[in-house]
């Protein structure tokens, strides 16, 4: 090997080393390594018998090489220890990206229902609910007579149906997942289901063929109307961030007995009445009530347990708790609108 060769070898395994070097301490035994004033590697360059028989002329020269290749590795060592004792070095290493530069990045916004719906799911969690889906294409089975709504029923023509040339359904309401939980999971259950749902309906400011539901079920040993009003009453003052009055009336759903209308006190006039309520001081928001028999059968649950269910229109929901005032904006792609709910304030 030339002694030109040497300081190349040498100079290039001096990187490698100095390449997987983590920490402070790697460095001191790497600079002893090399360049130790007795045992250092780098002395090889200029000791030996080859080096003694040089002439005068050539051991100066290359002393010089020696002593200018030992320069650049202190100069080495010594910026990458200014590099590992830099706090934003510490833990990543050094790629050449400038992490402290600021991103001009938009963040990006949240679709409103699914606002309301992450909101939904965190307090039914605190209320030891477990969520889930469902599906959105279904059996006609699940959709209508698992929940009490038989062939002739005509709670069939109050919720016009998109069929699938395969006979299934696309579910018209979240209630078609009740009779799947109640098998899947069995009594007791306190359970909620929020998902998208479909009818053919002649679109306008409240109406889309596409909208969102809430449904929630709680089954267990005497379950009455009044946990059904406390955890509904708990919900609202949690959505709306402020104690609520809600009312019960009555109302009629196949899959429920007896079933009602919840409403709440209207947050706007407080009940004193204005143009949302039309001047009656409540707003209707949810329909609920003792889940049916038949449905309880149907979902295999045993004699003893009775529960509560509820579709809440997250939809709906969302316009309330936003002012929204038409249901056709969620899906018309407006940024002018989308853009009112940034991901990050
Ligand atoms: N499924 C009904 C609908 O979409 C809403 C509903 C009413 C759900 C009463 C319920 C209930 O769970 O108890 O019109």
């Amino acid at each position: 090997m030339s002694y030109d060769e040497q300081i190349t070898a040498m100079e290039q395994e001096f990187s490698r080393e100095l390449l997987a070097v983590a920490a402070a301490e790697d460095l001191r035994r790497l600079e002893r390594s090399f360049l130790h004033v007795k045992k250092g590697r780098i002395r090889e360059l200029t000791r030996g018998a080859a080096f003694a028989e040089l002439d005068v002329e050539a051991r100066r020269s290359h002393g010089a090489e020696a002593a200018q290749l030992e320069q650049k590795m202190r100069a080495l060592l010594d910026e990458r220890l200014e590099n590992l004792t830099h706090k934003d070095h510490e833990t990543t290493p050094d790629i050449g990206i400038d992490f402290s530069l600021t991103a001009d990045v938009q963040p990006g916004s949240i679709q409103p229902v699914m606002i309301i719906q992450a909101a939904l799911e965190d307090i039914f969690r605190g209320m030891g609910f477990r969520v889930d889906e469902g599906f959105e294409v279904e059996t006609e089975y699940f959709n209508f007579d698992a929940v009490n709504v038989g062939p002739d029923h005509p709670a069939r023509d109050m919720q016009d149906t998109f069929w699938l040339e395969n006979g299934l359904v696309l579910r018209t309401h979240t209630s078609a997942s009740q009779v799947r939980a109640l098998r899947a999971y069995g009594a007791p259950l306190r359970i909620i289901f929020p998902g998208r749902c479909f009818r053919q309906e002649e679109t306008d400011a409240s109406h889309e063929t596409s909208f969102y539901q809430c449904e929630g079920l709680m089954v267990d040993r005497g379950v009455s109307v009044a946990n059904l009003l406390g955890v509904m009453r708990t919900l609202m003052s949690e959505v709306f961030e402020r104690e609520v009055k809600v009312r019960l009336r009555p109302g009629y759903f196949p899959f429920v007995e007896p079933g009602f209308e919840l409403d709440l006190r209207c947050l706007i006039c407080d009940g004193t009445g204005c143009k949302v309520c039309k001047q009656s001081g409540w707003v209707e928001l949810m329909p609920c009530g003792m889940v049916h028999p038949k449905v309880l059968e149907a979902g295999g649950v045993p004699a003893g347990f009775s529960g509560f269910a509820f579709g809440l229109g997250m939809t709906r929901l969302a316009m309330m708790k936003f002012g929204i005032p038409d249901i056709r904006l969620f899906d018309s792609g407006d940024l002018r609108f989308h853009s009112q709910f940034p991901a990050s304030a």
